[in-house]
C-alpha cells in the first residue's frame, strides 16, 4: 500500500511572519491524521522559522527547488546540503513553472533528481503537458519526455525514493481541474513506463501525485483513483482551513 502524500507548493507567498501564522494554525487542524503524510513547501526564506515551529508535528518541511552542486561559486542558489540541515525531507523539482520561467530543462531536472537523492531527501518531480500540447494530442508524449529524462540513470533503490507529480499545466492556477478520469489514464500511464524502465515493484511502490487547481470539493474524487497517491497544492494550500480539508479528504 502507498502511504498518500499530501504537500502544500506555497510557491512566492508568505514574508516569515505569515509563514508561521499559517503553519501554526495548520499544526492544530491535522494534528490527528496518521495515515496521509503531510507536507509543506515555503518560499526559501521561511524555511527555517517553519522547520521551527513545525518540530514534534506531522508535517513534514520540503523546499521548491534547489541547485546541484554541494557549494560554491554560484551566487544566489540554494544547495542540497542548506536544504538538509534545515531539515528539509522533500523537494520539488522541475516544476513547470522553473520550466517556463527559469530555463529548467529535463537534464538540469536531471541533475536535480540525483542531487536530493545523494542528500537522503526525496524529490518530488513535476511533470506535465501544456494545453496545445493535449489540444495536438502529444500528452503522453511529454510526460513520458519529461518522466524518461528527469528519471535517467536512477537505480531502483533510488526510484522508490522519488516522488512524481503529475501536473497539466492547463491546471495550474487556472481553476481548471483534470477530470479524475483525465488524471487517472496519465497516472496509469506513467506507473506502466516506470515498470519498464525500473520494475513492476518498483513502479507499483512509488507515489504518484495529482497537481492543478485542487481544491477540498475536488480531491476526493481525485484521491478515489487507483494511481492517484496524493496531491500538490498551490493556491489551496495558502489557507490552513482549505488545506486541512484536502488532507482530510477521506472525511468528504
Ligand atoms: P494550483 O493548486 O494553484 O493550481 O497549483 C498547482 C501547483 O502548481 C502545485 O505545484
Amino acid at each position: 500500500m502507498r502511504m498518500p502524500l499530501i504537500a502544500g507548493n506555497w510557491k512566492m507567498n508568505k514574508t516569515v511572519g505569515e509563514a508561521v501564522q499559517l503553519v501554526e494554525e495548520l499544526k492544530k487542524l491535522v494534528a490527528d491524521v496518521k495515515d496521509v503524510e503531510i507536507a509543506v513547501a515555503p518560499p526559501f526564506t521561511a524555511l527555517y522559522p517553519v522547520a521551527q515551529a513545525l518540530k514534534g508535528s506531522n508535517i513534514k518541511l520540503a523546499a521548491q527547488d534547489v541547485f546541484w552542486e554541494d557549494s560554491g561559486a554560484y551566487t544566489g542558489e540554494i544547495s542540497p546540503v542548506m536544504l538538509k540541515d534545515l531539515g528539509c525531507q522533500y523537494v520539488i523539482v522541475g516544476h513547470s513553472e522553473r520550466r517556463q520561467y527559469f530555463g529548467e530543462t529535463n537534464e538540469t531536472v536531471n541533475r536535480k533528481v540525483k542531487a536530493v537523492l545523494r542528500h537522503g531527501m526525496r524529490p518530488i518531480m513535476c511533470v506535465g503537458e501544456k494545453l496545445e500540447e493535449r489540444e495536438a494530442g502529444k500528452t503522453m508524449e511529454v510526460v513520458k519526455d519529461h518522466v524518461v529524462g528527469g528519471l535517467e540513470g536512477l537505480s531502483e533503490e533510488e526510484m522508490e525514493r522519488v516522488v512524481i507529480a503529475y501536473e497539466p499545466v492547463w491546471a495550474i492556477g487556472t481553476g481548471r481541474t483534470a477530470t479524475p478520469q483525465q488524471a487517472q489514464e496519465v497516472h496509469q500511464f506513467i506507473r506502466e513506463l516506470l515498470a519498464e524502465m525500473f520494475s513492476k515493484e518498483t513502479a507499483e511502490r512509488v507515489r504518484i501525485q495529482y497537481g492543478g487547481s485542487i481544491k477540498p470539493e475536488n480531491i476526493a474524487g481525485l484521491m478515489a483513483q487507483p494511481d492517484i497517491d496524493g496531491g500538490l497544492v498551490g493556491g489551496a494550500s495558502l489557507q490552513a482551513e482549505s488545506f486541512a480539508k484536502i488532507v482530510k479528504f477521506y472525511e468528504r
